[in-house]
Protein backbone atom coordinates (compact mmCIF):
# COMPACT_ATOMS: atom_id res chain seq x y z
CA UNK A 1 0.00 0.00 0.00
CA UNK A 2 1.19 3.40 -1.06
CA UNK A 3 2.63 5.93 2.03
CA UNK A 4 2.00 2.55 4.31
CA UNK A 5 4.55 3.53 7.32
CA UNK A 6 3.04 7.28 7.18
CA UNK A 7 -0.22 5.45 7.44
CA UNK A 8 0.70 2.94 10.10
CA UNK A 9 2.38 6.13 12.37
CA UNK A 10 -0.54 7.91 12.03
CA UNK A 11 -3.24 4.97 12.84
CA UNK A 12 -1.38 5.57 16.39
CA UNK A 13 -1.16 9.23 16.25
CA UNK A 14 -4.87 9.88 15.87
CA UNK A 15 -5.69 9.09 18.85
CA UNK A 16 -3.85 11.84 20.16
CA UNK A 17 -5.64 14.15 22.85
CA UNK A 18 -7.26 17.64 21.69
CA UNK A 19 -8.80 20.22 23.62
CA UNK A 20 -12.51 19.78 23.01
CA UNK A 21 -11.44 16.87 20.95
CA UNK A 22 -11.30 19.25 17.87
CA UNK A 23 -8.42 16.93 16.38
CA UNK A 24 -7.47 20.36 14.24
CA UNK A 25 -4.26 18.48 12.39
CA UNK A 26 -4.47 17.13 8.58
CA UNK A 27 -1.48 15.50 6.86
CA UNK A 28 -0.41 16.03 3.38
CA UNK A 29 2.16 12.68 2.47
CA UNK A 30 4.59 13.44 -0.16
CA UNK A 31 6.64 10.19 -0.01
CA UNK A 32 7.78 7.46 2.07
CA UNK A 33 9.95 9.57 4.14
CA UNK A 34 8.32 12.90 3.84
CA UNK A 35 4.98 14.78 4.75
CA UNK A 36 3.73 17.79 6.05
CA UNK A 37 1.06 18.47 9.39
CA UNK A 38 -1.61 21.42 8.12
CA UNK A 39 -3.54 22.72 10.80
CA UNK A 40 -7.32 23.36 10.17
CA UNK A 41 -8.70 26.72 10.84
CA UNK A 42 -12.05 25.59 11.30
CA UNK A 43 -11.18 23.33 14.60
CA UNK A 44 -9.49 26.10 16.14
CA UNK A 45 -10.86 27.71 19.04
CA UNK A 46 -10.57 31.89 18.44
CA UNK A 47 -12.75 33.09 21.06
CA UNK A 48 -10.76 30.92 23.88
CA UNK A 49 -7.75 30.47 22.87
CA UNK A 50 -7.06 33.69 20.34
CA UNK A 51 -3.25 33.53 20.42
CA UNK A 52 -3.14 29.96 19.59
CA UNK A 53 -1.44 28.44 22.25
CA UNK A 54 -3.61 25.74 23.77
CA UNK A 55 -3.88 24.61 20.41
CA UNK A 56 0.12 24.60 19.67
CA UNK A 57 0.52 22.49 22.74
CA UNK A 58 -2.31 19.93 20.82
CA UNK A 59 0.23 20.25 18.11
CA UNK A 60 2.96 19.61 20.40
CA UNK A 61 1.29 16.37 22.07
CA UNK A 62 0.31 14.97 18.23
CA UNK A 63 4.45 15.19 17.28
CA UNK A 64 5.44 13.62 19.93
CA UNK A 65 2.85 10.98 19.71
CA UNK A 66 3.90 10.21 16.32
CA UNK A 67 7.09 9.77 16.93
CA UNK A 68 6.39 7.09 19.65
CA UNK A 69 4.51 5.55 17.18
CA UNK A 70 7.44 5.54 14.37
CA UNK A 71 9.51 3.86 17.15
CA UNK A 72 8.80 0.15 16.72
CA UNK A 73 9.69 0.40 13.35
CA UNK A 74 13.22 1.57 14.63
CA UNK A 75 11.94 5.46 13.27
CA UNK A 76 11.48 8.54 14.57
CA UNK A 77 9.22 11.86 13.02
CA UNK A 78 10.97 15.15 13.12
CA UNK A 79 8.74 17.66 13.13
CA UNK A 80 9.91 21.12 11.93
CA UNK A 81 7.34 23.87 12.86
CA UNK A 82 7.01 26.67 10.19
CA UNK A 83 6.51 29.34 12.98
CA UNK A 84 3.42 30.29 10.92
CA UNK A 85 0.37 31.78 13.54
CA UNK A 86 -3.06 29.86 14.05
CA UNK A 87 -5.55 31.50 12.06
CA UNK A 88 -8.89 30.69 12.36
CA UNK A 89 -9.78 32.86 9.50
CA UNK A 90 -7.46 31.29 7.19
CA UNK A 91 -9.90 29.68 4.36
CA UNK A 92 -8.51 25.93 3.67
CA UNK A 93 -5.58 23.96 6.10
CA UNK A 94 -2.70 25.50 6.40
CA UNK A 95 0.69 24.18 6.65
CA UNK A 96 2.32 24.03 9.84
CA UNK A 97 4.88 21.74 10.04
CA UNK A 98 7.32 19.92 8.09
CA UNK A 99 7.30 16.00 8.63
CA UNK A 100 10.56 13.50 8.19
CA UNK A 101 10.63 9.98 9.16
CA UNK A 102 14.27 9.59 9.99
CA UNK A 103 16.32 6.40 11.60
CA UNK A 104 15.64 6.70 15.43
CA UNK A 105 18.46 8.04 17.20
CA UNK A 106 17.71 6.45 20.28
CA UNK A 107 15.73 3.96 22.14
CA UNK A 108 12.08 4.77 23.22
CA UNK A 109 10.68 3.67 26.73
CA UNK A 110 7.20 4.12 26.25
CA UNK A 111 5.68 1.83 24.11
CA UNK A 112 2.96 2.80 21.52
CA UNK A 113 -0.04 0.89 22.72
CA UNK A 114 -0.18 3.03 25.09
CA UNK A 115 -1.30 5.74 22.95
CA UNK A 116 -4.33 4.29 22.03
CA UNK A 117 -4.95 2.82 25.81
CA UNK A 118 -4.57 6.95 27.09
CA UNK A 119 -7.79 8.13 27.86
CA UNK A 120 -9.18 11.49 29.55
CA UNK A 121 -10.95 10.25 33.11
CA UNK A 122 -13.94 12.64 34.26
CA UNK A 123 -14.81 9.60 36.44
CA UNK A 124 -14.60 9.85 40.29
CA UNK A 125 -11.25 8.71 41.26
CA UNK A 126 -10.74 5.44 43.66
CA UNK A 127 -9.56 7.75 46.61
CA UNK A 128 -5.95 6.55 46.48
CA UNK A 129 -2.89 9.56 46.18
CA UNK A 130 -1.13 8.67 43.57
CA UNK A 131 2.53 6.49 44.63
CA UNK A 132 5.15 8.60 45.53
CA UNK A 133 7.31 6.65 42.49
CA UNK A 134 5.15 7.46 39.59
CA UNK A 135 5.25 10.90 40.90
CA UNK A 136 8.69 11.25 41.16
CA UNK A 137 9.12 9.69 37.16
CA UNK A 138 6.51 12.42 36.54
CA UNK A 139 8.92 15.07 37.85
CA UNK A 140 11.97 13.60 35.63
CA UNK A 141 9.74 13.20 32.31
CA UNK A 142 8.84 17.41 32.39
CA UNK A 143 12.36 18.40 33.76
CA UNK A 144 13.43 16.59 30.39
CA UNK A 145 11.24 19.45 28.52
CA UNK A 146 12.56 22.23 30.83
CA UNK A 147 8.83 21.76 32.93
CA UNK A 148 8.10 21.42 36.16
CA UNK A 149 5.91 18.98 37.84
CA UNK A 150 4.38 19.64 41.13
CA UNK A 151 1.83 17.67 42.56
CA UNK A 152 -0.07 18.03 45.99
CA UNK A 153 -2.37 15.49 48.27
CA UNK A 154 -3.21 17.86 50.31
CA UNK A 155 -7.11 17.44 51.03
CA UNK A 156 -7.64 21.53 50.54
CA UNK A 157 -5.14 21.71 47.60
CA UNK A 158 -7.29 19.24 46.11
CA UNK A 159 -10.67 21.38 46.75
CA UNK A 160 -9.17 24.41 45.67
CA UNK A 161 -8.08 22.97 42.48
CA UNK A 162 -11.35 21.03 41.96
CA UNK A 163 -12.82 24.30 42.94
CA UNK A 164 -11.28 26.37 40.55
CA UNK A 165 -12.21 24.28 37.50
CA UNK A 166 -15.28 24.09 38.45
CA UNK A 167 -15.87 27.93 39.32
CA UNK A 168 -14.15 28.55 35.86
CA UNK A 169 -16.15 26.28 34.00
CA UNK A 170 -19.33 27.97 34.61
CA UNK A 171 -18.27 31.46 34.32
CA UNK A 172 -16.96 30.76 31.19
CA UNK A 173 -20.05 29.44 29.84
CA UNK A 174 -22.27 32.13 30.98
CA UNK A 175 -20.28 33.98 28.73
CA UNK A 176 -22.55 34.05 24.96
CA UNK A 177 -19.22 34.12 22.51
CA UNK A 178 -17.74 30.80 24.51
CA UNK A 179 -20.49 29.07 25.35
CA UNK A 180 -20.87 28.75 21.61
CA UNK A 181 -18.21 28.35 20.69
CA UNK A 182 -17.45 25.29 23.16
CA UNK A 183 -21.60 24.11 22.24
CA UNK A 184 -20.09 23.93 18.77
CA UNK A 185 -18.20 20.90 19.72
CA UNK A 186 -20.79 19.21 22.11
CA UNK A 187 -22.29 16.25 20.28
CA UNK A 188 -25.34 15.56 22.53
CA UNK A 189 -26.42 12.32 21.16
CA UNK A 190 -24.35 9.23 21.35
CA UNK A 191 -25.30 9.15 16.87
CA UNK A 192 -23.99 12.76 16.22
CA UNK A 193 -20.76 11.92 18.20
CA UNK A 194 -20.42 8.45 15.96
CA UNK A 195 -21.46 10.70 13.06
CA UNK A 196 -18.81 13.16 13.00
CA UNK A 197 -16.01 11.62 15.06
CA UNK A 198 -14.92 14.59 16.86
CA UNK A 199 -15.97 16.96 19.71
CA UNK A 200 -17.29 16.71 23.76
CA UNK A 201 -19.51 13.84 23.41
CA UNK A 202 -22.36 13.74 26.11
CA UNK A 203 -21.30 10.09 27.18
CA UNK A 204 -17.98 10.61 27.39
CA UNK A 205 -18.40 13.91 29.19
CA UNK A 206 -20.87 11.57 31.80
CA UNK A 207 -23.65 13.99 31.00
CA UNK A 208 -26.68 13.19 30.00
CA UNK A 209 -27.14 14.36 26.25
CA UNK A 210 -30.80 16.09 26.68
CA UNK A 211 -29.11 18.22 30.15
CA UNK A 212 -25.80 18.93 28.34
CA UNK A 213 -27.99 20.49 25.13
CA UNK A 214 -30.27 22.23 28.15
CA UNK A 215 -26.99 23.70 29.91
CA UNK A 216 -25.49 25.31 26.05
CA UNK A 217 -29.07 26.32 24.85
CA UNK A 218 -30.98 27.51 27.92
CA UNK A 219 -27.85 28.21 29.75
CA UNK A 220 -29.49 31.22 31.86
CA UNK A 221 -31.74 28.58 33.40
CA UNK A 222 -28.68 27.46 35.14
CA UNK A 223 -28.02 30.91 36.28
CA UNK A 224 -31.27 30.85 38.57
CA UNK A 225 -29.34 31.00 42.32
CA UNK A 226 -29.95 27.68 43.64
CA UNK A 227 -29.92 25.70 40.71
CA UNK A 228 -26.82 27.35 40.05
CA UNK A 229 -25.33 26.15 43.32
CA UNK A 230 -26.93 23.05 43.22
CA UNK A 231 -25.08 21.96 39.23
CA UNK A 232 -21.91 23.10 40.91
CA UNK A 233 -22.04 20.62 43.77
CA UNK A 234 -22.66 18.05 41.45
CA UNK A 235 -20.18 18.71 39.12
CA UNK A 236 -17.77 18.57 41.88
CA UNK A 237 -18.81 15.45 43.33
CA UNK A 238 -18.27 14.06 40.19
CA UNK A 239 -14.74 14.20 41.35
CA UNK A 240 -15.05 12.79 44.37
CA UNK A 241 -12.71 10.22 45.09
CA UNK A 242 -9.16 12.51 43.58
CA UNK A 243 -6.51 12.60 46.32
CA UNK A 244 -3.82 13.80 43.83
CA UNK A 245 -3.46 16.96 42.20
CA UNK A 246 -0.28 18.69 40.25
CA UNK A 247 0.06 21.84 38.01
CA UNK A 248 2.31 22.22 35.53
CA UNK A 249 4.72 25.39 34.81
CA UNK A 250 7.10 25.94 32.10
CA UNK A 251 7.67 28.22 28.88
CA UNK A 252 4.12 28.94 27.30
CA UNK A 253 4.65 32.26 25.93
CA UNK A 254 5.82 31.65 22.13
CA UNK A 255 4.41 28.93 19.41
CA UNK A 256 7.51 27.01 19.37
CA UNK A 257 7.45 26.99 23.78
CA UNK A 258 3.82 26.06 23.67
CA UNK A 259 4.41 23.06 21.11
CA UNK A 260 7.54 21.72 23.75
CA UNK A 261 4.82 21.77 26.99
CA UNK A 262 2.20 19.59 24.59
CA UNK A 263 5.26 17.02 24.08
CA UNK A 264 5.89 17.70 27.59
CA UNK A 265 2.16 16.50 28.54
CA UNK A 266 2.24 14.17 25.77
CA UNK A 267 4.60 12.15 27.50
CA UNK A 268 3.62 12.75 31.39
CA UNK A 269 0.29 11.35 29.93
CA UNK A 270 1.37 8.07 28.32
CA UNK A 271 3.83 7.83 31.37
CA UNK A 272 1.06 7.25 33.64
CA UNK A 273 -0.82 5.77 31.25
CA UNK A 274 1.56 2.98 31.55
CA UNK A 275 1.22 2.96 35.70
CA UNK A 276 -2.33 2.64 35.10
CA UNK A 277 -2.91 5.75 36.22
CA UNK A 278 -5.80 8.56 34.61
CA UNK A 279 -5.49 12.15 34.18
CA UNK A 280 -8.18 15.10 33.87
CA UNK A 281 -6.28 18.09 32.93
CA UNK A 282 -8.35 21.10 33.77
CA UNK A 283 -7.42 23.08 30.20
CA UNK A 284 -9.16 26.23 31.44
CA UNK A 285 -7.15 27.95 33.28
CA UNK A 286 -4.86 28.35 30.32
CA UNK A 287 -7.63 30.27 28.21
CA UNK A 288 -9.38 32.09 30.94
CA UNK A 289 -7.27 34.70 32.09
CA UNK A 290 -8.91 35.51 35.55
CA UNK A 291 -8.43 31.68 36.74
CA UNK A 292 -5.12 31.51 35.13
CA UNK A 293 -3.95 34.77 37.91
CA UNK A 294 -5.62 33.10 40.81
CA UNK A 295 -3.74 30.07 40.10
CA UNK A 296 -0.33 31.78 39.87
CA UNK A 297 -1.22 33.48 43.23
CA UNK A 298 -2.19 30.50 45.04
CA UNK A 299 0.78 28.32 44.00
CA UNK A 300 2.89 31.81 44.10
CA UNK A 301 6.24 31.27 46.51
CA UNK A 302 8.01 28.38 45.67
CA UNK A 303 11.18 28.13 43.41
CA UNK A 304 9.68 27.61 40.39
CA UNK A 305 11.50 29.14 37.10
CA UNK A 306 9.02 29.56 34.99
CA UNK A 307 5.18 30.15 35.33
CA UNK A 308 2.87 27.45 35.43
CA UNK A 309 0.63 26.85 32.33
CA UNK A 310 -1.91 23.49 33.55
CA UNK A 311 -3.65 22.11 36.17
CA UNK A 312 -4.50 18.44 36.97
CA UNK A 313 -6.02 15.91 38.57
CA UNK A 314 -4.73 12.56 38.47
CA UNK A 315 -5.68 8.94 39.96
CA UNK A 316 -7.44 6.14 39.23
CA UNK A 317 -10.79 5.08 38.49
CA UNK A 318 -13.54 2.38 36.52
CA UNK A 319 -12.80 2.61 32.83
CA UNK A 320 -13.66 6.24 31.15
CA UNK A 321 -15.76 5.78 27.69
CA UNK A 322 -13.79 5.90 24.73
CA UNK A 323 -13.65 9.65 22.80
CA UNK A 324 -14.59 9.12 19.59
CA UNK A 325 -11.94 10.10 16.80
CA UNK A 326 -11.96 11.37 12.71
CA UNK A 327 -10.88 8.45 10.71
CA UNK A 328 -7.66 8.47 9.10
CA UNK A 329 -8.72 8.92 5.49
CA UNK A 330 -10.84 12.22 7.06
CA UNK A 331 -6.99 13.62 8.12
CA UNK A 332 -5.00 12.78 5.03
CA UNK A 333 -5.57 15.97 2.50
CA UNK A 334 -5.50 13.85 -0.86
C1 LIG B 1 -4.33 20.72 26.52
C2 LIG B 1 -5.61 19.99 26.90
C3 LIG B 1 -6.50 20.54 27.82
C4 LIG B 1 -7.67 19.89 28.17
N1 LIG B 1 -8.53 20.44 29.08
C5 LIG B 1 -9.65 19.79 29.47
C6 LIG B 1 -10.54 20.35 30.43
O1 LIG B 1 -10.37 21.47 30.90
N2 LIG B 1 -11.60 19.62 30.84
C7 LIG B 1 -11.86 18.38 30.33
O2 LIG B 1 -12.83 17.75 30.74
N3 LIG B 1 -11.05 17.83 29.38
C8 LIG B 1 -9.95 18.49 28.95
N4 LIG B 1 -9.12 17.94 28.02
C9 LIG B 1 -9.38 16.60 27.51
C10 LIG B 1 -9.95 16.59 26.09
O3 LIG B 1 -11.27 17.07 26.09
C11 LIG B 1 -9.84 15.16 25.59
O4 LIG B 1 -8.50 14.85 25.42
C12 LIG B 1 -10.57 14.91 24.28
O5 LIG B 1 -11.95 15.13 24.46
C13 LIG B 1 -10.35 13.48 23.78
O6 LIG B 1 -10.69 12.53 24.78
P1 LIG B 1 -9.65 11.46 25.33
O7 LIG B 1 -8.55 12.21 26.00
O8 LIG B 1 -10.42 10.62 26.31
O9 LIG B 1 -9.15 10.66 24.17
C14 LIG B 1 -7.96 18.62 27.61
C15 LIG B 1 -7.07 18.07 26.67
C16 LIG B 1 -5.92 18.74 26.30
C17 LIG B 1 -5.02 18.11 25.28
Amino acid sequence: MEFQTWREVLEYARWAPSPHNTQHWKFKLIDERRAVLFYDPARLLPIEDGAGRFMASGMGILLEMMSIAAAPLGLEVRGTPLNVPLDASARQPSPFADLELMVRAEPEPLDRELIRQRRTSRLPYNDRPVPPALLEELSRVAERFGHQFEHSNDPAEVAWVVGLNAETMFYDLRDDATRGEIGHWARYSLADAQQRGDGLAAFAMLFPGWLMRLFFEKNRLFQVPGLHQLCKWSYKRSMRGTRTVAWISGKFQEQPDCITAGRALARLWLTMTKHGVYLHPFGSVITNHRSHQYMEEHFAGTQRRHPLWLLVRLGQSDLPPRALRLLLDELIIP
